[in-house]
């Protein structure tokens, strides 16, 4: 297969960035949207000229790392799914592929499609962990939590804290995330003695990140790889409006 890619390409957060248009010729169409940057750029090198910047670690979907936005959409046409398992073959030969890097102010440009999305490392470190002694994982099992607890807990938790939703809403908003990171812990006996101050650490650090708010747009749901459902934000809505009461807020 055969593609014009038109790619962000930004030297550093200084600098202007622009467009520059690519070919990719003799694409399979087995190839993952990751590997056909990896050609590009080795034929880059080859021709002498920088490659083109872009973050990736595990490539299967787990880790989050590999923030595209591709054709206007956070990871890509494939929905669900991260753009590491995204394929060629979604596209339809001659295709011209535009790549840009998730825009969301909170998500500061380093170069080319690399933006730093350490201000959700932040969010966590806020607060999304348990800090009392939980035992270990046997004792964990010990301790007996109802089915539907433990699924939602589980849907929660499947967050891989790529950024997608902040970057797909047109507010920039990271409450899908910060909702994903609250609700897993809330959900479970283990977390529940840190509910209250960590939901309002958590808020308060999203904020002072400078992520917008919700206005119900659905955007975050669309693109979340890991299919985080957005009625996760109406439980962090009800854990902060239940922890802003207990601390007397
Ligand atoms: S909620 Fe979904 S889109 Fe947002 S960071 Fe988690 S996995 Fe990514
Ligand atoms: S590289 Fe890990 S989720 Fe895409």
């Amino acid at each position: 297969m055969n593609f014009r890619l038109r790619v962000w390409r930004q030297r550093n957060p200084k600098t202007r960035g622009k467009l520059v248009a690519y070919e990719a010729t003799d694409i399979s169409a087995n190839t993952s949207f990751l590997e056909m940057l990896d050609v590009v750029n080795e034929r880059l090198l080859l021709r002498g000229e920088e490659p083109i910047a872009f973050d990736s670690d595990c490539r299967e979907g787990i880790c989050g790392t590999c923030a595209l936005t591709i054709n206007g959409e956070a990871h890509g046409p494939d929905h669900p799914g991260a753009a590491c398992e995204l394929y060629m073959r979604k596209f339809r030969d001659g295709d011209t592929i535009i790549v840009e890097p998730f825009r969301a102010k909170p998500f500061p440009l380093v170069k080319d499609l690399v933006v730093d999305r350490s201000a959700l490392d932040r969010i966590v470190q806020a607060g999304g962990f348990i800090s009392a002694r939980a035992g270990s994982a046997p004792e964990a099992n010990s301790i007996l939590i109802p089915k539907p607890d433990i699924d939602l807990a589980m849907e929660a938790a499947a967050c891989i804290g790529c950024g997608a939703c902040a970057a797909a809403c047109p507010n920039a908003s990271a409450m899908l995330f910060t909702a994903a990171k609250v609700s897993h812990l809330a959900l479970l006996p283990q977390g529940d003695p840190e509910r209250t101050t960590r939901v309002l650490k958590m808020v308060r650090a999203m904020d002072a990140e400078g992520f917008g708010n919700c206005t119900n747009t659905y955007e975050c749901e669309a693109v979340c790889p890991a299919e985080v459902s957005a009625s996760f934000i109406a439980k962090l809505n009800r854990e902060y409006g239940r922890a802003t009461m207990r601390a007397g807020e």
